[in-house]
């Protein structure tokens, strides 16, 4: 390995949301940080380098994505995504969720009904709620312990008039279930959105990190007419760990939605970019790859550890399948504890800090978000914390 992921950054004093003491948890000391999706590693030297040599020049003015950023993108998208994208379809916004956000302004209309798929990433309810659409959800189901797509329950959401369905937010890899759809379930969603007028965005942050054997697709190549239909977010800030430059790529080929899409990014006046965003990115697409590759052989070292040790020390928990995404999924609910108890359990006699499965809506119940993306030696102390609690609580076995 040419990347040390076992080096402990130490990240206290650097405003870092993740290591914020846990609101109304303040006074417990050192709770190990594992909620938030960023990891805790030294980004890509390559990166960090751009970032030092752009700094050095002492003007900070306003800047364009210039020719480098577009071609480094595209390549990476036809390289590693299969898809071949042209330079005008490419579109912008300061992060993933402002562009989930501007797609909703741009796409629908107050009233109309948006679909989701929880338990799902929240920012998707909170968009559409604050943006005065109403959520209709299609709730992700579990068959023989894989989650999977309701399509039946979607085409009757979708046909019922009362509805008035404009959009459906897909997310792809799946935060946080961890799924990577496959094509043929991609197609089938797409034909019963396309074949009813519904607009696709599908986000996509996180098709880099993928840790099982099925590849990404594209939502917008999954079928004849998708790329029509879809509105693609993506962004280099899960895959190479830096969300704080906010920058991401909205890729948007049918001429119409791309134009509608525009004005509100017009009037809103975010139509410059980060300076060091757009640096950043040029740099990780260009040079970030092998950085990339072993940042997931780490990340894969670091679902088996866990998913071992759960099976041999504490098989009450239940993981689910990891096929995408650093963020696993677990259920507690064979613990007996409501989900006040157990949150409260994992910050106070834990000390470890996981996501709520509640914040992901419908189905997340009894369930946590716990992020892998930290040097394997603290990821392996929280699982002892962990055991640790559950035993003197008389709760491991
Ligand atoms: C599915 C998904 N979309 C978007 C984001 C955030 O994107 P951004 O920081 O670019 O707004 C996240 C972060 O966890 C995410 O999981």
């Amino acid at each position: 390995m040419t990347y040390d992921f076992d080096a402990p950054v130490d990240r206290r004093g650097t405003a870092s949301l993740k290591w914020l003491s846990p609101p109304g948890h303040e006074h417990v000391p050192d709770v190990i940080p594992l909620w938030v999706a960023d990891m805790d590693f030294a980004c890509a030297p390559a990166i960090a380098e751009a970032l030092q040599k752009r700094a050095d020049h002492p003007v900070y003015g306003y800047t364009v994505r210039p020719d480098g950023y577009y071609e480094a993108f595209i390549s990476w998208m036809g390289r590693r995504n299969h898809w071949n994208i042209a330079r005008s379809w490419i579109t912008h916004a300061p992060g993933v969720v402002p562009a989930l956000n501007l797609a909703i302004l741009a796409c629908s209309h107050p009233g109309d009904g948006i679909v989701i798929q929880p338990p799902v990433y929240y920012p998707f309810m909170a968009g559409i709620r604050n943006n005065g659409r109403r959520l209709l959800e299609n709730p992700l189901v579990i068959r023989n312990g894989i989650y999977s797509m309701d399509f039946e329950q979607l085409e009757a959401m979708l046909d019922n008039p009362a509805n008035r369905a404009r959009m459906l937010i897909l997310c792809s890899p799946h935060n946080p279930v961890g799924r990577v759809w496959r094509s043929s379930e991609l197609a089938k969603l797409v034909d019963i959105c396309v074949a009813r007028g519904v607009v696709i965005v599908s986000d996509e942050i996180h098709s880099d990190i993928i840790l099982g054997t099925e590849p990404h697709v594209c939502t917008a190549t999954a079928a004849a007419a998708a790329s029509e239909w879809t509105i693609t977010l993506t962004a280099p800030n899960k895959t190479f760990n830096i969300a704080g430059l906010q920058i991401a790529n909205v890729i948007i080929p049918n001429p119409r939605l791309r134009a509608a899409y525009n004005a509100q990014v017009e009037n809103l006046g975010l139509g410059l970019g980060n300076l060091f965003g757009i640096v950043a990115q040029e740099a990780a697409y260009r040079h970030g790859e092998s950085w990339l590759e072993e940042l997931l052989v780490y990340l894969k070292g670091n679902e088996q550890m866990v998913r071992s040790f759960l099976a041999e020390r504490l098989p009450r928990i239940q993981a689910y399948p990891l096929e995408g995404t650093y963020l696993m999924w677990l259920y507690f609910g064979n613990l007996g504890m409501d989900d006040m108890a157990l949150r409260e359990f994992l910050l106070s006699r834990a000390r470890i800090w996981l996501d709520e499965g509640t914040k992901f809506g419908t189905g997340g119940s009894g369930f946590m978000r716990l992020n892998l993306a930290c040097p394997r030696a603290r990821l392996r102390e929280a699982l002892e914390r962990l055991e640790a609690a559950l035993v003197d609580a008389g709760m491991a076995r």
